[in-house]
């Protein structure tokens, strides 16, 4: 089965979350694609979405979905996202699409969340995927000297802007072996404004596509 194909299914385990009346956290990716086209079948019967970025929010509009601003609803009770490296223990890797920062903040909002990925990204270890950083302009460089004492390879994610006004730095070349303590110390370093560590608050159920089927795995 091609990874795409994986994708799809793996977003529409993620349906049997959907109860009606339900106002939705939305990832972004590819996979999280197949979700919104899974959700647009609903739309009458969900209230709406919170997007994590402008991408998913233009083709949540375009599904027919209503897009709120997290300022203007309490909690979310269900956040589905995808995930470039994921482990067993629900600990993530997150960013490839440049979208870590508000998906963070939407995934903090949510009481539980639902991570959809093809069986390519499960890994033992996470730091194959390089880790996406983002981090505000002016501190780049600054950054980038503390990623090299921590021991990655920083490489900057030139031309993309992100959806904040900021810049992504890959760091290449990390073994993480302790996930929250190291999101914890890159997070402290003054100009990162997010880490696509996501350990301290991991996925709740991952739903995880492969040749045989989905498997869930819950935290
Ligand atoms: C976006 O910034 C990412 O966190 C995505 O969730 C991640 O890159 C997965 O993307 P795909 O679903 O396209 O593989």
């Amino acid at each position: 089965m091609n990874p795409d194909e994986k994708k799809r299914r793996a977003a529409e385990a993620a349906m049997e979350f959907v109860t009606d009346g339900m106002l939705i956290g939305v990832g972004t990716g590819s996979t999280v694609n197949h979700f919104i086209a899974a959700l647009a079948a609903w739309r009458g019967r969900v209230s709406g979405a919170v997007s994590s970025s402008e991408a998913s929010s233009l083709l949540l509009k375009q599904a027919g979905i209503d897009v709120a601003d997290l300022n203007s609803v309490g909690g979310l009770e269900l956040y589905v996202d995808g995930a470039d490296e994921a482990t067993r223990h629900l600990q993530l890797i997150k960013g490839g699409g440049g979208a870590l920062t508000r998906e963070k903040v939407v995934a903090a909002a949510s009481q539980r969340f639902v991570c959809i990925v093809d069986d390519s990204k499960v890994v033992d270890v996470l730091g194959r995927f390089p880790l996406p950083i983002e981090v505000i302009p002016m501190a780049r460089s600054l950054v980038a000297r503390q990623l090299v004492k921590l021991g990655g390879q920083p490489v900057w994610r030139e031309g993309l802007v992100t959806d904040n006004g900021n810049i992504i730095l890959d760091v290449h070349n990390l073994e993480i072996l302790d996930p929250p303590a190291l999101e914890s110390e890159i997070n402290q370093l003054p100009g990162v404004v997010t880490v696509g560590l996501f350990a301290r608050r991991p996925a709740d159920v991952l739903l995880v596509a492969g040749d045989e089927g989905v498997q869930r795995i819950d935290r």
